[in-house]
């Protein structure tokens, strides 16, 4: 067998094999932030190695009050000299989706995280507040390859209580 066949033939397996791969995210870290002490407070807010190249997310806290009135800001930004806005800002109220699961987008992360979080039920929510070794992310998006940041702000009562923050690396679907 012609010994160029062969290279060209290893080549030609080996790029569509590298372009049959999914999208792939890694969290890169994680940041939470109380603003409220006496309403939140953050134990546990940390990155785990899953395996080489995935990580899992762990979040403990606690509500000290029953939370009501909860609205989420979910705010996406990639980074390019700096974190700029991307994507989208936005806010929505979460005990109503809690209620009638009523924001596509928004299903689509909570589809996610469902099963590794106590936050499976609707308001009121106070006491100890767990995401336990989140690492299961099959993105909804395809956007291109990069360094995202991911931020959550907890508003209770129209006053920002807590952030939950996650960096993301993203290698897309090629
Ligand atoms: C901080 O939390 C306390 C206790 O729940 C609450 O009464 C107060 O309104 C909160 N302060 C702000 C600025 O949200
Ligand atoms: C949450 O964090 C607190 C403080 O570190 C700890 O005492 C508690 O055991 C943790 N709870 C769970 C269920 O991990
Ligand atoms: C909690 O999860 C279970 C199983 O996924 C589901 O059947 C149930 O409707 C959920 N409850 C709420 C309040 O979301």
């Amino acid at each position: 067998m012609d010994y160029k066949v062969v290279i060209v033939g290893i080549y030609l397996i080996a790029s569509l094999l590298l372009c049959s791969e999914a999208p792939t995210v890694k969290m890169t870290n994680a940041v939470c932030k109380s603003y409220n002490k006496s309403w939140v407070a953050v134990h546990y807010c940390r990155l785990k190695a899953y395996s080489r190249i995935k990580t899992s997310l762990n979040i403990n806290a606690t509500f000290l009050e029953p939370a009501n009135n909860i609205h989420l800001h979910l705010k996406m930004m990639k980074k390019a000299s700096g974190y700029k806005p991307f994507l989208f800002d936005y806010t929505f109220d979460a005990c109503e989706f809690m209620r009638k699961r009523n924001q596509p987008f928004v299903k689509l992360i909570w589809n996610l995280i469902k099963d590794v979080s106590t936050v499976n039920h609707t308001c009121p929510y106070v006491g100890l507040q767990m995401v336990h070794d989140f690492h299961h992310i099959q993105f909804p998006l395809n956007m291109p390859s990069g360094d995202y940041l991911l931020l959550f702000d907890w508003i209770f009562d129209g006053k920002p209580q807590f952030a939950t923050n996650v960096y993301f690396n993203f290698v897309e679907d090629s």
